[in-house]
């Protein structure tokens, strides 16, 4: 059964009756199994940031339906929703989202902190986390300390070790040089391939997408198409994404400015 399941989603801004109310999704469907590492590729008001809000269970579509891990959020209230998204989703965002009045170890810790977790199993699952990441040297640092990089990889530890079903990310290095977004990527891409996470990226990036297994490309508020990487790895994987992104022409090809 896969982890994620969004069936029709259509999303309207605006009342439907306005002159011109913004579809920014129109009938999307979209299927991630369990251990998958998909990137959602489109241009810049493609509908990708309204989509990972609504599968993060914070904004609701207008019409078509959710199913994580098998629950359905539409039909959960109020503190059973806010329980589901705290305890089945983790998020990482473009600006990373830390407390800067915490240590990084307590960012990281927050996740299980309010699920009432016993201290000496947050600490065995903060150091374990931190170790994935790389990040162990900076624990007891405060956001203001450390890189933008280091900042996001604690954000990726936050979102991660209350092991959600699925890690949503918007954007995650759009705040970051090249160094430290291809270090964030590699650290996604370990929680993927070593410890069986399941990630959903959205990107307009390709550089970030060559880093996921299958990407899927959306358009007008839907699927359009999507690459799956082989085994020739992430530089040949790269180059498919920038081959695709040109046959997809119009406004894709804004998405492969040279920015990589
Ligand atoms: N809260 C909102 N109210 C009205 N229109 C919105 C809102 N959020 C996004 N939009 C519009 O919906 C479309 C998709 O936006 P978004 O999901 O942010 O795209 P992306 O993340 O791919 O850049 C755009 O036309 C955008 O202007
Ligand atoms: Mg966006």
């Amino acid at each position: 059964m896969p982890v994620l399941t969004a069936h029709g989603l259509t999303k309207i801004y605006g009342s439907p009756k306005e002159i011109t109310p913004t579809r920014a999704l129109c009938g999307l469907n979209l299927e991630v199994e369990t251990q998958e590492f998909v990137g959602v590729m489109g241009p810049s008001g493609s509908g990708k940031t309204t989509l990972l809000n609504i599968l993060a269970t914070i904004d609701t579509p207008t019409s078509g339906s959710i199913r994580i891990n098998g629950v359905s959020p539409a039909e959960l209230h109020g503190d059973e929703l806010a329980l589901f998204r705290r305890r089945k989703l983790g998020f990482v965002f473009q600006d990373f989202n830390l407390l800067n009045t915490l240590s990084v170890r307590d960012n990281i810790a927050l996740p299980l902190a309010l699920d009432n977790v016993k201290a000496k199993e947050i600490d065995r699952r903060v150091g374990e986390v931190a170790a994935r990441l790389g990040i162990t040297h900076i624990l007891d640092k405060r956001t203001y300390e450390i890189s933008g990089g280091e900042q996001q990889r604690a954000a990726i530890a936050r979102g991660i070790v209350h092991r959600p079903a699925i890690l949503l990310a918007d954007e995650p290095t759009g705040n970051l040089d090249s160094k430290a977004s291809y270090e964030v990527m590699q650290a996604f891409t370990d929680l993927n391939s070593s410890d069986g996470a399941t990630v959903l990226v959205v990107t307009h990036d390709p550089f970030v997408a060559s880093f996921c297994k299958r990407i899927v490309f959306i358009k007008d508020g839907k699927v359009f198409s999507e690459l799956r990487r082989g085994s020739d790895g992430r530089q040949a994987f790269f180059q498919k994404v920038l081959d695709s992104l040109s046959v997809l022409g119009g406004e894709f090809n804004d998405v492969a400015a040279p920015h990589v």
